[in-house]
């Protein structure tokens, strides 16, 4: 079965079953906090909570859709077999039409018969008594009413609990079902609504609680690619036909994991750029540059582009419509690509000798790629083996991932942890301090003004820092004024900047502020700035992923040199570094 007839059998059963066929929503959400549309759910949230009203606007309490979605999250492990930057998820949706029965009844229709696959297992969510909510017996039930012979094991709430997404939202239990050992289809029963976030309502030690939602809701998500790979009986994504084509125009010399990052690279690419996202130096733009750069060392045909716009315009139109955008936009970026490249050869140039240390500099700063070193440097490099740049290489990689930071695909010194950006040396010097002057401001406004302080957003550029909070009215200038001269008071204490790891647990209980992020990793880290690492005592921490700089007075003096509205509820700090 092709992606095309699994995309429309998806769509047709669920429209035979009273549901709205409703288009994807853009990958830029209208919600400014977050960068990417990541789920299908994110178009329907007013929907949840009461705030519109689906049969007005669908005719239908009931939606299905297919989404364009990106998560950066897993862009360092892009090239293996599974991990991708974009993905289509295909989902059903109500807002209180129908519940878990049907949910379930017809989830197991569509995979087994529609589908003719067989289910490994299914999970639902063993319950958290500690927040008074009980094993999901009543799926439990269900499931077995359709499949008495069923496997179904319990899982905990880090992995059978949906959101709340932000700093508070609807949430539920979810159940989950696996074919061929993969998890294809997520299906959240959306009946709370936290008013916390959801590293609060983890953490066990919040106040807190679950109020049920007015209106229960259906949400679930399949992503394609993953279903597609199950469906046609292949490894991994790469060999379904969403990939196929595109991999097979590729290269025969570049190597399997080359092949599928170019794909997954220039895929998402194309569609950022289908939507007029151009490559720049900051938020969607700066992602697309990333992604774009990763690839262009690989001086791949632009026929390339043509066959993702084939494989997916007939799903999506506009592909066809923006090609010559698309192609442009894509010449100009390697147009100034290649100009770093030049400078880049021009300092190799001027080196006498090239050995491992000398060409990781050059692939680092000017993304001069190993081929190409050996090649223009001929015997100046006759010394350098492919073995000895991989383990300079190697050895960088272990050095940045213990600052935390992450390369921007080798090419030139730059970071991108999503919040920080810089492109250079320099620049990560003042992105750094900015980052650790951020923490400090964080913690002086919730030392002023108290917890209803929560972050809800934080960008970091050489330039200055932005920082978004709720707060529910616009601060007097003294009180911005009392803000700036409390960080400069943290930073004139030079208080140590301390890191540690621990457990995600251990974090909270000691008091470590937690934001964003609905998936924390098992192992985290905090930083904490102050006079001890004492819970409580210390000025400032926080669960975070660095870099920062070792001691306070590093920061040096900082002038906030903004404060505005966001949106209802949430003001905005802009803070540089004071310096001549
Ligand atoms: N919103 C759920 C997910 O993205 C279905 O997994």
């Amino acid at each position: 079965m092709t992606h095309k007839e699994t995309r429309q059998k998806f769509l047709g059963f669920f429209k035979e079953r009273g549901h709205k066929i409703v288009p994807s929503s853009s990958l830029l959400p209208t919600d400014p906090s977050v960068l990417f549309t990541t789920a299908g759910m994110q178009q329907f949230k007013p929907y949840y909570t009461g705030q519109a009203d689906a049969m007005k606007d669908f005719g239908s309490l009931n939606t299905v859709s297919i989404q364009k979605s990106m998560r950066m999250s897993d862009i360092d492990e892009v090239g293996d077999e599974s991990h991708l930057t974009f993905f289509e998820m295909l989902g059903n949706f109500s807002f209180g039409g129908y519940w878990k029965e049907a949910a379930i009844a017809w989830a197991h229709d569509f995979i087994t018969k529609k589908l003719g696959l067989k289910i490994d297992y299914v999970t639902v969510f063993e319950g958290l008594p500690s927040a008074g909510v009980p094993a999901d017996e009543e799926s439990e039930i269900l499931w077995k009413a359709v499949d008495p012979k069923l496997t179904i094991k319990r899982a905990s709430i880090q992995d059978n609990f949906w959101g709340p997404t932000g700093n508070e939202g609807p949430c539920g239990p979810t159940t989950e079902i696996y074919v061929k050992g993969v998890e294809v289809w997520n299906i959240v029963f959306n009946e709370f609504y936290y008013p916390g976030s959801r590293e609060e309502l983890l953490s066990g030690a919040s106040s807190k609680k679950l109020e049920n939602l007015k209106t229960a809701g259906i949400d679930t998500g399949m992503g394609l690619e993953r279903l597609a790979m199950v469906v046609q009986n292949k490894n991994n994504v790469y060999e379904t036909d969403l990939f196929e084509p595109i991999i097979s125009s590729l290269p025969d010399h570049l190597d399997l994991g080359a092949k599928r990052i170019i794909a997954d690279h220039l895929r998402s690419a194309v569609f950022l750029l289908s939507e007029s996202v151009l490559p720049s130096n900051k938020e969607q733009g700066y992602v697309l540059r990333r992604l774009i750069r990763r690839i262009l060392a690989f001086n791949i045909s632009k026929d390339v582009i043509d066959i993702i716009i084939n494989t997916y315009e007939a799903q999506y139109p506009e592909l066809r419509v923006k090609r010559n955008d698309i192609l442009d936009a894509y010449s100009q970026e390697q147009e100034k690509f290649n100009k770093t490249l030049r400078n880049g050869i021009n300092e190799l140039r001027r080196l006498n000798e090239i050995r491992a240390p000398e060409a990781f500099k050059l692939y680092e700063s000017y993304g001069l790629p190993f081929e190409v070193i050996k090649d223009v440097a001929k015997d100046k490099a006759k010394n350098l083996t492919r073995e000895a740049f991989d383990t300079e290489f190697k050895k960088h990689q272990d050095k940045s991932r213990a600052g935390a930071e992450k390369k921007f695909g080798g090419h030139g010194l730059l970071l991108d942890t999503g919040e920080l950006k810089a492109g250079n040396k320099e620049e990560l010097k003042k992105v750094t301090r900015l980052h650790t002057a951020t923490h400090l401001l964080h913690a002086s406004l919730r030392k002023i003004f108290g917890e209803e302080v929560k972050q809800q957003g934080s960008d970091i550029t050489p330039e200055r820092l932005r920082f978004d909070f709720t707060f529910p009215r616009k601060m007097t200038p003294e009180e911005i004024k009392q803000v700036e001269d409390m960080v400069n008071e943290a930073v004139q204490k030079d208080y140590k900047v301390i890191i540690e790891e621990m457990s995600y647990e251990d974090a909270i209980k000691s008091g470590a502020m937690a934001f964003f992020k609905l998936k924390y990793p098992n192992r985290v880290t905090v930083y904490t700035i102050g006079p001890s690492t004492g819970s409580g005592s210390a000025f400032s921490r926080e669960l975070c992923g660095g870099p920062h700089v070792s001691h306070s007075a590093e920061v040096g003096h900082v002038k906030i040199t903004k404060g505005e509205a966001v949106s209802a509820g949430v003001r905005r700090i802009r803070m540089v570094l004071d310096e001549p």
